[in-house]
């Protein structure tokens, strides 16, 4: 019989020390992916040991890359160039990952061999039209479900040709399947983004020596090109740290120092949107690391309140709005969030699996179809079910310092896919939780 994790999270509680919080998951995943294509051999410091970009690196193997480690965080891999990756024996499972399936369709559409990706249910359930159908317009024979969904079946082609493509909807991994696509394309691959989202794949292609041209809202690569092996540091990720920035701020007392954050500006929309709300939140000894800007976080309790989240700042926080809800939730006044329909496909619908929690906590929630609004309040004990999503699994977590009794979290054994134990990891620097098979 199969048993389910569970996390229990007593009440209360006060946050404190100084935490580096694992490796950044986009950085990670792509890390892997130049590397293998790389000419060389590229060593990677900091690396996530999560489920999703495990199951990257495994793809890559399949694909008869060696790769040694993880490691503490350490990866080495022996690239191959760009055409020495091989059929792999079987279909690519990537799990519960979304960055590995949609940045793999991209560099995979140009290969000379066939090669089909699954995930499980959740991942299976989540549009992949939004990939499919520009790398059909580039030339790539791809093949979804009726509902534009996993499996893909890829064939290869020819050749792909590159496109100018404007992209419909914010989204930094339809911008870097494009990019990886375009790699192996004729000509060049030019891609029009909405709104600015992540651009840890143009730094990583610039970093292994891959001219990347980025005007505006614009950026494009002209296929063709090599990649050649480097040094990586990856630095820790600040959709983790999002954890801790929230439960710091709202649990009266706490003081955190967090190590060797990633605060790329397309990644930085919960440390501003959480200073507009009041956070007591310093950057320090900013710096670089492997073409990333880089700093240290000191986080103190402070009151806050609630805000019209500005628009601009949806897709620099898109992964962090769970537990920003809980920062509104424990907000004095109302949080009020238009625009973010792209919650609804996440690991899993972040609007509703979010509202529902909160409504059994005792808060005022109402959805929209792009939002919520949500009514700081008294959190109180209850039980939530996370869906199987790693981040609202967490955030629930964070919600327990501020509830009047102890919160039970269900379905929580995805965490591992972006924070590998991170209950050990809270409970030391102050959350009351225990992870328990129920
Ligand atoms: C990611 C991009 C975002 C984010 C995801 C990681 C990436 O997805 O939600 O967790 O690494 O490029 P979208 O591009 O679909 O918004």
């Amino acid at each position: 019989m199969s048993t389910e994790l569970q996390f229990i999270v007593n009440a209360g509680g006060v946050l404190s020390g100084d935490l580096r919080v694992p490796g950044d998951k986009s950085i990670s995943h792509r890390s892997i992916m130049l590397g293998a294509l790389a000419e060389g051999v590229t060593h990677i410091h900091g690396f996530l040991e999560g489920e999703d970009a495990l199951a990257t690196l495994q793809a890559f193997r399949a694909m008869g890359v060696e790769i040694n480690g993880p490691t503490a965080g350490e990866v080495t891999i022996q690239g191959v160039g760009m055409r020495g990756l091989r059929a792999p024996g079987q279909a690519l499972d990537l799990g519960n990952s979304g960055t590995s399936m949609r940045l793999l369709s991209g560099l995979l559409a140009g290969q000379g061999f066939p090669v089909t990706l699954l995930g499980d249910a959740s991942l299976s359930k989540r549009p992949m039209g939004r990939v499919v159908r520009p790398l059909q317009q580039m030339g790539a024979d791809i093949e979804t479900t009726g509902a534009g969904t996993a499996p893909l079946v890829m064939k290869p082609v020819r050749q792909l040709s590159g496109i100018q493509y404007v992209m419909p909807v914010a989204s930094a991994q339809v911008k870097s399947c494009l990019l990886l696509a375009g790699l192996y394309a004729e000509g060049e691959t030019r891609v029009t983004e909405p709104a600015p989202t992540r651009d840890h794949t143009e730094r990583m292609l610039q970093t292994f020596g891959y001219p990347v041209t980025r005007s505006g809202e614009q950026c494009g690569v002209q296929g063709g090109g090599r990649l050649i092996a480097c040094d990586l540091d990856v630095p820790a990720d600040i959709s983790s740290a999002a954890f801790f920035l929230v439960g710091a701020s709202i649990a009266e007392g706490s003081a955190l120092l967090l190590r060797h954050v990633g605060v790329n500006p397309t990644r930085c929309g919960v440390i501003n949107i959480l200073r507009l709300m009041g956070a007591d939140i310093d950057l320090l000894h900013a710096r670089e690391a492997g073409g990333e800007p880089v700093a240290d976080l000191r986080v103190r309790s402070a009151p806050l309140r609630g805000i019209h989240i500005p628009h601009d700042q949806i897709p620099l926080a898109i992964d962090e709005f769970p537990v920003l809800f809980v920062a509104a939730a424990c907000a004095e006044g109302e949080t009020v969030l238009t625009g973010a329909e792209e919650l609804r496909v996440k690991e899993s619908d972040r609007i509703q699996v979010m509202a529902d929690g909160l409504a059994a906590l005792g808060i005022e929630v109402r959805t929209t179809q792009d939002g919520i609004v949500i009514q700081g309040g008294q959190l109180q004990a209850g039980e939530v079910d996370s869906h199987g999503d790693h981040r609202i699994a967490m955030a629930f977590a964070i919600a327990a310092l501020r509830a009047q009794g102890p919160i039970r979290i269900r379905d929580c054994a995805n965490v591992n896919t972006s924070f590998p134990d991170f209950a050990a990891f809270a409970k030391r620097s102050g959350l009351a939780i225990e992870a328990a098979h129920a």
